[in-house]
């Protein structure tokens, strides 16, 4: 069986199914990327030179490719050419390639360009922008796209430091999940370094017109000029919320923490690229509302990051510590009501995805069996919302106290290093268990990671606040007015919820009046928008048809998109408008949401 080597150069056994390399006879200790951005052929062109360590004294170097083009690899210092060669092409994964090396060889240097494909990058013209007078191009390379645009050893239970120069057109800037400089270069010439040990899915690069805008001490902003104003307004709270998280489980690893809002077309709402969050426009509500990603991005610096999920069958322990942690981010920020407020919405996104996935499926088990699939196919709410559950269902049997201790302890212990399910259980038995009979038996660790649905030990939230807004939900069922409903006050929050506690079908009545009144097709918050159009698209109510077709053109977040094109298919008519929008919209979606949609609407 492979290993992959820890920072400590510990050996951790490991199988990574989506991963053609070899870490365990030669592993990856730095890479040194020089690249070109060129937006006249939408491509990365230069050389990427890796450093490496020959544990086995192996005569080859394995590395992960999708759509690259290379024209040359050498090794050593020299530059000898080295020889190279491909394996098959297998799906969803590329193509390894092979370096012959010498037994004493320490560094290879490869000579490529990118698709004007690559599945990571994604290439806007100036339309396509907020600003629309400069092109954008960022990458996202979780879970497997790293190799889209650099060759490396890419399974997340490989780590190694990176630096890089850059070289863009020269009205630009360029960023990366690194250390930033944070003014525009005049001659587009930038370099960067990632000092500390990071794996493959968070390199990340993003190059256009932005700007900076310190927020805290080690908080800032990036953004379009034309978005930069409302990101500081909304982002406020950035700086608490990094002295919140260190506060909880222990200092910030990583120096800076910076967000970059990029244009909408970025298909999540965000990406934990270490240093530098990136972010989807659409969580910019005005009112400071869907700040919770931030959070959510900013908790991934422990969990994820720090210590990070082995192989992507261990998804949870990135997403499910990730979730539990930016729950207590916001609870400390602005308090419980708050929090259980987001909790209980989560956990009804749980019990609906269960539904859907079948109670006993296997794929609903937080430990996920990938193999021969896309790794997207397992980035569902299980791994996410069933993850916390299950560390708030710990949290209820153990307390809170002794809770902290491990969840700090965990990650104190496991910096910079990949973990498996399996250690994750045994470090959790000797360290919050030790022993203790009736605490194993009321948290029933197995039934949670290796059994499917939800557990009836789970824990429950009961949020006080959406009670109230699923009793206005009531009442209007009943009759009562839409003018007449107390919504005073309501976040983004209630709405949702009250949207979502109206049943699928609402008559034309109900939807032009709580159209009227709350002005619903007019709304510049993305989520309640979302909620709302799945009800103008079972209820055929048009005029809100112009807005849904606006709102698919413009923004490619796909946890939005996604469920709106499964309604739309449900009917002949909605198939023929979604298969005319998509036609237009395609365009503008990054390759993950254009792989999803292309299969719902064919
Ligand atoms: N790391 C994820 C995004 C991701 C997961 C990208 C898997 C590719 C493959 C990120 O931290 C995330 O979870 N984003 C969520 C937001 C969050 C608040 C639940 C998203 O994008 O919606
Ligand atoms: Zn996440």
């Amino acid at each position: 069986m492979p290993t992959t080597h820890n920072s400590q150069n510990q050996a951790v056994q490991v199988t990574d199914v989506h991963s053609f390399a070899k870490p365990e006879e030669a592993v990856i200790t730095h890479i040194h990327l020089n690249l070109d951005v060129d937006f006249e052929k939408h491509i990365l062109q230069g050389y990427a030179k890796l450093s490496f360590k020959n544990i086995t004294g192996t005569d080859h170097l394995v590395l992960d490719t999708r759509d690259l083009e290379i024209s040359r690899v050498t090794q050593g210092e020299n530059g000898e050419e080295a020889k190279f060669s491909f394996g098959e092409e297998v799906k969803f994964l590329g193509k390894a390639l092979t370096i012959e090396v010498s037994k004493t060889s320490e560094v290879v240097t490869v000579y490529y360009k990118t698709s004007p494909h690559a599945g990571a990058l994604m290439w806007l013209n100036a339309e396509q922008t907020a600003g629309k007078q400069f092109p954008f191009m960022f990458s996202q390379s979780q879970a497997i796209l790293a190799r889209t645009w650099v060759p490396c050893q890419d399974g997340p239970g490989v780590k190694f430091t990176y630096s890089a120069d850059i070289s863009c057109p020269h009205s630009l800037m360029a960023l990366m999940s690194a250390e930033n400089d944070t003014l525009l270069h005049k001659d587009g010439k930038y370099h960067f370094n990632m000092p500390q040990p990071v794996s493959s899915y968070l390199m990340a690069i993003a190059v256009g017109d932005v700007r900076f805008h310190a927020l805290g001490k080690n908080t800032g902003v990036y953004a379009e000029p034309v978005m930069l104003e409302r990101s500081i307004d909304e982002f406020v709270d950035m700086q608490n919320m990094v002295d919140a998280a260190s506060g909880l489980y222990g200092e910030y690893a990583w120096g800076r923490y910076d967000v970059i809002v990029l244009p909408p077309s970025f298909p999540f709402g965000g990406m934990e690229n270490p240093r530098l969050t990136f972010a989807t426009p659409t969580i910019i509500a005005g009112d400071r509302s869907l700040v919770a990603l931030v959070a959510h991005e900013l908790a991934h610096s422990w969990s994820g990051n720090l210590v990070t999920n082995a192989t992507w069958n261990d998804f949870w322990l990135n997403e499910g510590f990730t979730m539990y942690f930016e729950n207590r981010i916001m609870e400390k920020l602005y308090g419980r009501d708050y929090a259980d407020m987001l909790d209980e919405l989560n956990f009804n996104e749980l019990q609906e995805t269960v539904k859907e996935l079948g109670e006993t499926s296997i794929d609903t088990h937080l430990f996920l069996s990938l193999k021969d699939r896309d790794p997207d196919d397992g980035m569902n709410e299980i791994a996410y919302i069933k993850g916390q559950f299950f560390l708030k269902t710990v949290e209820s049997v153990v307390g809170r106290e002794k809770m902290d201790i491990f969840v700090k302890k965990y990650f104190t212990e496991h910096a910079f290093q990949s973990m498996t399910t399996e250690k994750f259980i045994e470090y959790f038995k000797a360290n919050l268990i030790q022993g203790d009979l009736a605490i194993a038996n009321k948290i029933e660790l197995e039934k949670w990671i290796y059994g499917p649905g939800i557990p009836s030990n789970t824990f429950r939230v009961k949020s006080k606040l959406l009670e109230k807004a699923a009793a206005q939900a009531k009442e209007f069922l009943a009759g009562t007015p839409a003018k007449e409903l107390h919504t005073k006050d309501w976040s983004t929050h209630e709405w949702l919820h009250f949207l979502r506690n109206l049943p699928e079908g609402l008559t034309k009545d109900q939807i032009v009046s709580l159209d009227k009144k709350f002005h619903f097709t007019q709304s510049g918050n993305c989520e309640i928008l979302c909620d709302w159009f799945q009800h103008t698209i079972a209820s055929d109510y048009l005029p809100s048809e112009a807005q849904l077709e606006l709102f698919l053109m413009n923004v490619g977040r796909r946890k939005f998109i996604v469920p709106l094109y499964k309604s739309l298919v449900k009917t002949a008519a909605g198939k023929i408008f979604a298969q005319k929008v998509y036609l237009n919209a395609r365009p503008g979606y990054h390759s993950v949401a254009q792989q999803t949609i292309d299969e719902l609407v064919k």
